[in-house]
């Protein structure tokens, strides 16, 4: 079949569904321009993203200084792999060793492999610097998590639809309940265990915001017991609940950072582990590493993407604009009988409809929202995120709200 030129949007989606996989349930919307807040389908609507490709594209669409980056670089030097030196690596890990406040950086790709690699530093570390015996270690991760899809991923976690069917899994993985510091404690009195991975709000759990001072606790515990609190903030980082990354909020520096999504703006693939020498120079030559994992094009646009979140205070605007959001639909709330709450930290945001887990309202009213200019995905039957690019304005952010209060409101009728 000839490759037609302009798709219809049912077209484009007959093709997906007929040579893709069916990995994924997507709304049925098919965008093929981004600018800033703003996307559009293959028809010309023009929408609203209130999801930020799960929080990816935290600089909006295209941001200009970051696509300069990427096709300034493009035409000079894409990839040389870690065979050889190029001349872009070595500024970017001054950079953003420098921002976040760490000895090094270990640059990588996906946000999964982010976690890979900070899983296997907290391994190596707990052999070769606190000496637990050989193939004993243990991390203990929190339940409900969710960072990636992995083999490790899925042995981590804790919904059948991500790990059903794809034993066996890997061992010297433990789960502890989220935001349960007594839970923790308990877990920590085993010597063998290494680190205690988690992320700092769970974004695809729901937007599950812990209490004030359970990261801090927790980080304490893990110190008390010199296990290594290792924060992925994949989706949390880069600005989007209100500082450069979540656990500032606590005054936290974890063990290790485990970065990803927004830290390209969404526009390539990169992600990165953050530690001191101590973890990190563990790993020896030849003993981790990815083709592409920091090769000079996504350097230059991370670099891109990290300046324009400092230059445009990024972090400030979803502290501001997060507020607005969640005063404007809590006094909504309250005359509505469709949605029972609003959680989140910055512009990491949830409703939570009154309906059971298992239905379809939230999808349902993703369904409506997109009829009328807005895109937003649930994370749940009843949970909707909304998570706009953080270049969001006051004026812009007050007209989604509307959208979203007309929305519910016609849905309840
Ligand atoms: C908290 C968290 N960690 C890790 C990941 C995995 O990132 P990626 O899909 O880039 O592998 C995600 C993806 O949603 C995430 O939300």
């Amino acid at each position: 079949m000839a490759i037609l030129e302009h798709l219809t949007s049912q077209q484009a989606i007959d093709l997906e569904n007929k040579h893709g996989a069916h990995n994924y349930h997507p709304l049925p919307v098919v965008l093929s321009k981004g600018e800033g807040i703003y996307v559009w389908d293959v028809e010309g609507k023009k929408y609203y993203d209130f999801l930020s490709s799960y929080s990816a594209v935290n600089q909006g669409h295209c941001h200009p200084k970051i696509i300069k980056a990427l096709t300034d670089q493009a035409s000079l030097l894409t990839l040389t792999s870690r065979a050889f030196h190029n001349d872009v690596l070595g500024k970017y890990e001054e950079y953003v060793t420098g921002l976040f406040g760490y000895d090094k950086i270990l640059p990588m790709n996906t946000g999964v492999e982010g976690g890979e690699t900070a899983l296997k530093l907290c391994r190596k570390w707990a052999y070769k610097v606190k000496g637990i015996e050989e193939n004993k270690a243990k991390i203990l991760f929190a339940e409900n998590n969710f960072w990636g899809r992995t083999l490790a991923a899925v042995s981590s976690s804790t919904d059948p639809s991500a790990y059903a069917d794809y034993g066996p899994y890997l061992p010297g993985f433990e789960i502890v309940k989220y935001n349960d510091l007594s839970a923790l404690e308990k877990a920590l009195e085993d010597p063998n265990v290494a680190g205690f991975m988690v992320e700092p709000i769970q974004g695809e759990a729901g937007v599950m915001v812990p209490d004030e001072g359970y990261l801090k606790k927790a980080y304490d515990l893990c110190k008390s017991k010199n296990v290594l609190f290792i924060a992925d903030e994949v989706q949390t980082g880069i600005s989007r609940t209100g500082k450069l990354y979540c656990c500032q909020h606590e005054n936290i520096k974890p063990d290790i950072l485990i970065l990803g999504k927004a830290l390209s703006g969404g526009v390539f693939p990169v992600s990165a582990a953050l530690a001191d020498d101590e973890i990190m120079m563990t790993i020896k030559p030849g003993e981790h590493g990815s083709t592409f994992g920091g090769n000079p094009l996504g350097c230059k646009v991370a670099m891109a993407a990290l300046e324009v979140a400092v230059e445009e205070n990024l972090a400030e605007n979803a502290q501001e604009l997060g507020e607005l959001f969640r005063s404007e639909l809590s006094k909504f709330i309250k005359t509505s009988n469709i949605v029972n709450g609003v959680r989140g930290k910055g512009l990491l945001n949830a409703i939570l409809i009154n309906d059971t887990e298992d239905s379809s309202t939230a999808w349902d009213i993703c369904m409506a929202l997109k009829e009328n200019g807005l895109l937003a995905k649930p994370t749940h039957g009843n949970i909707i995120r909304f998570a706009p690019p953080l270049v969001i304005t006051k004026e812009q952010l007050l007209d989604c709200v509307g959208i979203i209060e007309k929305t519910l409101i016609d849905f309840s009728k």
